[in-house]
């Protein structure tokens, strides 16, 4: 039902083959054969199995991964909010802009619906353990869902670099959990390595199976949307999984007339981790890498994996790359904190981003915006409270009214 290509040399793999790249280095992408339905009544399909509950990953599962079936690890994910704030809407200086609340998935972030198939591949091939290197929100989804199948999950962070929600939630679920003294790259590569030494199966988002999973946040908004696109999709990017992942929603959707007309994507970095802005400002002419700094950690990441297809995502949807700063990114969080909804700085980032396309008229007025909320507002606890302490008591009510009259 499902294959794998190499997305360099063309090359063809079995739908279990378990490496992790192709011989040649290219990554690995997952096509299935077309859906006996398509269009109306493809949408009718997943409309009909919405109402009925359930995951809001394997609801596609056509487009996700069709021969799985019953053997999925799944906790239910997904079936998140279109969440509509006018707080932040006017924050952002947008008429129509709608939250796509990540931060409700199982573990507290999107990475759960790349890993609800991630994992099920992995106990499918005979996975004996799972690894993966992170910036927190891969480590918790991938130690969850091991732990709900029974597989030994390996975790690597960088250490000191990881919110603290995370790197908690990764300890919980009985991963074990290393800090490797450097950044998130050097994880990256030590990974990749031990993959092929250890007989480790990598779970990082160059798996094409976790990719597949992740394309369901933009099924599920066109969905919510009664399948009518808005203009703009935002989103935050760091390694590059996520908009490679929503390019090839989009290109599917439209070759299966799920929708007549793709969004617009907006890739957002922070700007002290923009490699893939600015490649994107030079026409993509190369790729570059930096060493990464960003108040928002999760997406602290220099040298991204999925640089090429995420090239392909933003050329084929007439997309943006943007960056935008710290200062950038923690007012937006303020603004959608204060709102009521929350989100871990990273996460900001698409909401930063928005305002900024907005300002400079790339995205115009009126123009509908969907912005993606990755993580969830407790997953970074110590940001909030940073110079934020509330103020201590004694229990009487003098107390009370002082403190009360004192400036929050
Ligand atoms: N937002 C959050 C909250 C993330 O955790 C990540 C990535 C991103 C955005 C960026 O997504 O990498 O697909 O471009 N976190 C990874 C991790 C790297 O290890 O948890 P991307």
């Amino acid at each position: 039902m499902s294959w794998q290509v190499c997305a360099a040399c063309l090359r063809e793999f079995s739908e279990t083959d378990a490496r992790a790249v192709c011989a040649c280095g290219g990554l690995l992408e997952v096509r299935h054969r077309a859906p006996q339905a398509s269009g109306p009544a493809l949408r009718a399909l997943f409309d009909a199995r919405r109402s009925s509950g359930g995951s809001g990953v394997w609801r596609f599962a056509e487009l996700v991964l069709p021969s799985a079936g019953a053997a999925a690890v799944s906790r239910p994910e997904g079936n998140t909010p279109l969440v509509e704030s006018r707080a932040v809407s006017g924050w952002a200086g947008l008429e129509w802009l709608r939250l796509k609340e990540e931060g409700l998935n199982p573990t507290g972030s999107f990475k759960d619906r790349g890993m609800t198939v991630g994992v099920t591949q992995a106990a499918r091939i005979g996975a004996t353990a799972v690894a993966c290197a992170s910036t927190g929100n891969t480590a918790a989804s991938m130690a969850a869902y091991a732990a709900h199948a029974g597989l030994p999950a390996l975790v690597v962070v960088p250490a000191g670099q990881v919110a603290l929600g995370k790197l908690a939630q990764s300890i919980a679920y009985g991963a074990r959990t290393l800090l490797v003294r450097g950044d998130f790259d050097a994880c990256l590569a030590l990974v990749r390595e031990a993959e092929q030494r250890l007989g480790l199966y990598l779970l990082n988002s160059i798996n094409p199976f976790r990719i597949e999973g992740q394309k369901t946040i933009v099924l599920e908004t066109l969905q919510q949307l009664g399948w009518e696109p808005p203009e703009w999709i935002v989103v935050p990017a760091g390694n590059l999984g996520n908009t490679a992942a929503f390019g090839k929603a989009l290109r599917e959707a439209r070759d299966l007339g799920l929708i007549s007309r793709a969004p617009r994507l907006a890739a957002v970095q922070a700007a002290g981790a923009a490699p893939f802005a600015r490649s994107f400002r030079e026409g993509f002419a190369r790729r570059h890498a930096v060493k990464a700094d960003t108040v928002a950690t999760a997406i602290r990441i220099g040298d991204p994996a999925s640089y090429e297809r995420a090239v392909v995502a933003i050329r084929e949807t007439n997309g943006v790359v943007a960056e935008v700063t710290d200062a950038e990114i923690l007012e937006a969080k303020g603004a959608v904190d204060a709102a009521g909804v929350g989100c871990e700085p990273a996460s900001a980032a698409s909401v930063a981003g928005a305002r900024r396309l907005a300002r400079e008229g790339v995205i115009a007025p009126g123009q509908r915006v969907v912005a993606i909320l990755t993580g969830h507002v407790l997953k970074d606890p110590e940001i909030l409270l940073r110079g934020r302490q509330p103020r201590e008591i004694e229990p009487r009510l003098a107390a009370l009214e002082a403190a009360l009259k004192e400036k929050s």
